[in-house]
């Protein structure tokens, strides 16, 4: 079965089983199907977050539950639960139409409500724990469902329980966020929104504004999956010592950086710039010419191994030219 189709790098793997599954029920069936079988397991979402590297040898399972709820719990707050297969963006344009605020920094993310959680998905100054308040996840263990509160996630910068002691144990079958109804809190610190709210002439922007100007923002410099293969940001922005980027300042006078204690978080995409990445293409595998943080399938028929060998290339010269291991944000199959 060809998993092409379901991740947006748009690279060839086939797997050996897969299914499709739009309730609980469907979904235990599927795993006692994998248990009886010994099958290994590969959970699809949205596919935006990972590469497959090879053919996979078990049952991939599409996460297809869908279905959105609310509950009103004050004047100005709204609670919303998304079930895990529904799209992330159409699920914040939903809560944009309704007037509900709290998602529009997160407008034009790809992938599944399911998967947000897992990485604690951000951009434009928000990340979702800003707006979380519990998920519903099963337990690949006992079969129980178990609900997951803002603080048992233990969200951090592209982090959560989800990538550490929980990886693979448990699947994400609903969110639930806490968003406002009336008094909203607009986000513009990001020099991005302020600069692209200004060419639209807003001056008291609305959360619908916020969202069309991260929408612009992000269409304009970062590619659309559905035209070129792509995963978003391939690999976090690394966080070093503030005497590694001290020294590192010395040397190279530009560096950017974002204080944070005694770290700093340094911009990927700069290190992999001034390594003369941007652009570059090897065989069907390239950096974005306009994001280089973002590896590209630029040819439309580039293997996972290419992508993944490329991304090796330019982890070795980053750490060539300033000593920073940069990490893959991306799941690697
Ligand atoms: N930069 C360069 N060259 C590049 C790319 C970026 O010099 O090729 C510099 C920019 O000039 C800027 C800085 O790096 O000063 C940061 O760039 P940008 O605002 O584009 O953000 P980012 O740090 O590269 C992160 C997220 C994105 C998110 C944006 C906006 C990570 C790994 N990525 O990118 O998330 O949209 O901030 O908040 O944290 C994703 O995770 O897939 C993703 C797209």
């Amino acid at each position: 079965f060809s998993l092409k189709p379901y991740n947006t790098f748009g690279v060839e793997a086939k797997a050996h089983y897969f299914t499709e599954v739009s309730t609980i029920d469907e979904l235990k069936e599927a795993l006692i199907f994998s248990k009886t079988n010994s099958l290994q397991l590969l959970f699809l979402g949205g596919g935006s977050n990972i590469l497959l590297t090879k053919d996979f040898d078990g049952l991939a399972i599409q996460l297809n539950l869908k279905g959105i709820s609310e509950e009103h719990i004050s004047e100005n707050e709204v609670l919303v639960t998304a079930k895990a297969g529904e799209n992330w963006h159409e699920f914040v344009m939903y809560c944009l139409q309704k007037n509900y605020g709290g998602l529009e920094n997160l407008s034009l993310i790809p992938g599944n409500v399911g998967t947000s959680p897992m990485q604690n998905i951000g951009a434009y100054g928000t990340e979702i724990k800003d707006v979380f308040v519990s998920c519903e996840a099963l337990d690949l263990e006992n079969l129980e469902l178990r609900t997951f509160s803002l603080e048992q996630c233990r969200f951090g910068y592209r982090d959560s329980i989800f990538k550490q002691e929980g990886k693979g144990r448990y699947v994400i079958l609903g969110v639930t966020f806490k968003l406002t109804q009336k008094e909203h809190r607009i986000k513009t610190e990001y020099g991005a929104i302020q600069s692209e709210l200004e060419n639209l002439g807003i001056k008291n922007p609305t959360i619908q504004d916020v969202s069309k100007a991260v929408i612009h923002i992000r269409q304009s410099k970062l590619p659309d999956p559905k035209k070129i293969g792509n995963a978003g940001s391939f690999f976090k922005n690394p966080t070093i010592p503030l005497a590694q980027f001290e020294a590192l300042k010395q040397q190279f006078e530009n560096i950017q950086g974002y204080p944070n204690g005694n770290m700093v978080k340094v911009p990927a995409g700069w290190l992999i710039e001034q390594c003369g990445w941007k652009g570059k293409q090897i065989g069907n595998a390239a950096s974005h010419q306009l994001q280089s943080l973002v590896i590209i399938n630029a040819t439309g028929k580039a293997t996972g191994k290419e992508i993944f060998d490329f991304s090796t290339e330019i982890i070795n010269s980053v750490k060539e030219k300033f000593g920073i291991e940069l990490e893959r944000e991306v799941n690697i199959i």
